[in-house]
């Protein structure tokens, strides 16, 4: 199988890279990045000789139908996975319009791309599928009680999740007007290695090496259901070869945190990894909410367990660990990634705040 993967330098797409190429020795990925601040070449470092020969990389936007079209024709692609996407929904506050583009927009264009293609043989082939990797965040947020099943109704708040749920809408679409094989997951909170350092756990972990404030937005209750990158990997495979087209799958890791017990969690830790005795609580800093901050999330992955025999493997005591292990064992990395447009957002976006 040739399989287009696209976001392929981010944070789940690099890690579903190694995974896809490791589970799949008979296969190759035809990478697709457009490479913007979250996206890094350093991701693919790690590839072993035989990984790289089964890799193509292509610089591109999801947006540029005839640069897709032209990867369809050389690959023959069989199947895709898209994604590429705008994700942080503190950006998406400061300057939705590049959200609309790409998570909407883009899909379409891949979506509507990818069926032209297939459709010129008149149908679809037996392993042709789409896959669209959206998010829990599409339900918007729950009350202290009660799960995300695939049947809650989407209310999405922030102009990230309503990006993300318009284009499920548009994927459902062209399962139910074309036949088109598609299959959507939404998934929780991922956390692991190559996470680029806007994010919650990796913000915390650089800012505390370097004895700079851990901000907490609000009063810091607000609930997470946490998933390590590998076992989202692992269910994005399974649902790739065993999906039922059409469908929707939540995918969770039945692993439900306050944000404020996370980041204590995540101090003791990295205090005990490195015997660094000037991290601590004290870095804690409560600063003012997000914008329409969904309080809660958590996910019911009854369905995927059921229909596909999913389920996650890695306990959370060990994921955090590990994955506190491999930013302090890769600071380079860490430092590597961060461009001046991150320095930049970071500057005006806790601005005022710490
Ligand atoms: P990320 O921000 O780390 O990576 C996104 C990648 O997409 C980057 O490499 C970026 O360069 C690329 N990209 C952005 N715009 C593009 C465009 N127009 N054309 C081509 N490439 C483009 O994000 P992530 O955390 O790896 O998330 C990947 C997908 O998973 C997203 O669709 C996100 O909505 C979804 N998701 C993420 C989480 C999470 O916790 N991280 C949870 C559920 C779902
Ligand atoms: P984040 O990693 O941005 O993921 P998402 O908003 O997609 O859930 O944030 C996780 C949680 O942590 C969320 O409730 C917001 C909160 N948060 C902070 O309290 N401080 C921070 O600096 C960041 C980035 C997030």
């Amino acid at each position: 199988m040739n399989i287009l993967v696209t976001g392929v330098a981010g944070f789940i797409g690099s890690n579903f890279l190694y995974y896809y190429l490791r589970q799949h020795p008979e296969d190759s990925i035809i990478g697709l990045d457009k490479l913007t601040y979250a996206g890094n070449l350093e991701n693919f470092r790690r590839l072993s000789h035989n990984e790289k020969a089964r890799f193509y990389f292509f610089k591109d936007d999801i947006c540029d139908s005839s640069r897709i079209n032209q990867i369809f024709e050389e690959f023959s692609i069989d199947a895709v996975i898209n994604f590429a996407a705008e994700t942080h929904v503190d950006r998406s506050i400061n300057d939705p319009q590049i959200f609309v583009k790409t998570n909407v927009l883009g899909t379409g264009v891949l979506l509507n791309t990818a069926k032209e293609y297939w459709m010129k043989e008149g149908l679809w082939r037996p392993r042709t599928r789409y896959v669209q990797i959206s998010t829990d965040e599409v339900y918007g947020s729950l009350g202290p009680k009660g799960h995300f099943t695939e049947t809650t109704p989407l209310d999405p708040h922030s102009p990230y999740s309503a990006s993300k749920a318009a284009a499920d809408l548009i994927v459902k679409a062209y399962h139910d007007t074309f036949g088109m094989p598609v299959l959507i997951t939404r998934c929780s909170n991922n956390y692991g290695p190559y996470q680029f350092p806007e994010k919650l756990i990796p913000l915390l972990i650089r800012n505390a090496l370097n004895h700079l404030p851990l901000p907490v937005y609000g009063d810091g209750k607000q609930v997470r259901d946490w998933l390590h990158v590998g076992d989202h990997c692992q269910a994005i495979d399974c649902v790739l070869e065993r999906g039922s087209p059409g469908q929707l799958y939540n995918i969770g890791g039945n692993n439900e945190w306050q944000n404020i017990d996370l980041v204590k969690l995540v101090v003791s830790l990295l205090r005990k990894e490195t015997g660094d005795e000037g991290i601590n609580e004290d870095l804690i800093t409560f600063v003012r909410d997000r914008l329409g901050h969904d309080r809660r999330y958590a996910i019911d992955s009854t369905k995927i367990r059921k229909d596909i025999g999913w389920g996650p493997k890695m306990a959370f005591g060990e994921g955090i660990r590990n994955t506190i292990r491999w930013y302090i064992q890769n600071k380079e990395w860490l430092e590597h990634v961060i461009s001046g447009d991150y320095l930049k957002f970071y500057e005006e976006n806790y601005e005022g705040r710490l």
